[in-house]
């Protein structure tokens, strides 16, 4: 298969793309899976909850990209032996074509590598608005991914009692709509007390615009020598362990203009 131009190998030998349309790569340059497992597996207790036969997990993630994350995800609920019902609700605006899904190469990272067999069949077959697979036959596992901005999902239409959030768009920077204070409320209506939010970012921008819509904040060690990322729930004992930031303070920041 001919190399798709924005195709691109991280310092850990995993793939990245980078988007034309942002002008970033999709992923950290040092190491996509190393990132990913950090910020959305360790760092908010979803590696430790897996392992720990809950009832139900359910994921959002923000963001699909090149599917990495669900299938690191996937790949772990295999490697544990997990059975219980798996939910992972994903949103996309901008699908990677069918070619450039085809060129990952996720699989020599994973111990089931064929779990990247099917990531090409479910470009090639999304359909704007909500599209349902069942990836894995046997396994209860279920990939719902939006096709569409965020900004246009309705109520009816996304998850509630999320467990764990994926917060992974492209920065504050680039990526401008999904680190507002609106779209940190529409997440906490998917939330429960227990929902933990993790992202790789830890601009006080972000922090304040989270604190802005009712999140508990706090700091996490960063992946692959950043100093923090971030984690968010709407309960703070959910956060314990962790080094809270002053939310009255950034929402006050934040009201006086301080991120404009
Ligand atoms: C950093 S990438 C996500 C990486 C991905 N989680 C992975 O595992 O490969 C951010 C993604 O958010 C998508 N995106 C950006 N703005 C969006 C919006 N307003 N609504 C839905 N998706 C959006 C982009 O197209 C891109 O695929």
């Amino acid at each position: 298969m001919a190399e798709t131009p924005g195709h691109h190998l991280c310092k850990d030998g995993s793939s990245t793309i980078y988007s034309s349309t942002f002008h970033q790569f999709y992923h950290n340059p040092n190491g996509a899976v190393a990132e990913s497992i950090h910020v959305f597996f360790e760092q908010p207790g979803l590696l430790a909850t897996l392992k720990s036969s809950p009832e139900a997990i359910s994921v959002f993630e923000m963001g699909f990209g090149t599917g990495l994350n669900f299938v690191l995800l996937a790949d772990l609920y295999l490697r544990f032996n997990a059975a219980f019902p798996l939910s992972f609700f994903s949103v996309e605006a901008f699908p990677i074509t069918p070619d450039e899904a085809g060129e990952l190469n996720y699989g020599d990272f994973l111990d089931h590598p064929h779990l990247m067999d099917g990531i090409p069949e479910i470009f090639q077959s999304l359909k704007p608005g909500l599209n349902q697979f069942n990836p894995i036959p046997g396994k209860q596992i279920s990939l719902t991914i939006y096709n569409g901005l965020f900004e246009n999902i309705e109520r009816g239409e996304f998850p509630e009692e999320v467990d764990f959030f994926f917060h992974d768009p492209f920065s504050p920077e680039v990526n401008e709509s999904l680190w507002q204070p609106d779209t940190f409320a529409k997440l906490r209506l998917m939330a429960n007390d227990r929902s933990v939010l993790a992202t790789y970012s830890a601009a006080s921008k972000a922090r304040a615009s989270m604190a802005k819509a009712g999140w508990k904040v706090a700091r996490a060690s960063g992946a692959l020598g950043k100093r923090e990322m971030t984690l968010a729930s709407p309960n703070s004992t959910t956060l314990s362990g962790f080094k809270r930031v002053n939310e009255d303070r950034l929402i006050e920041r934040w009201d006086s203009g301080d991120f404009k």
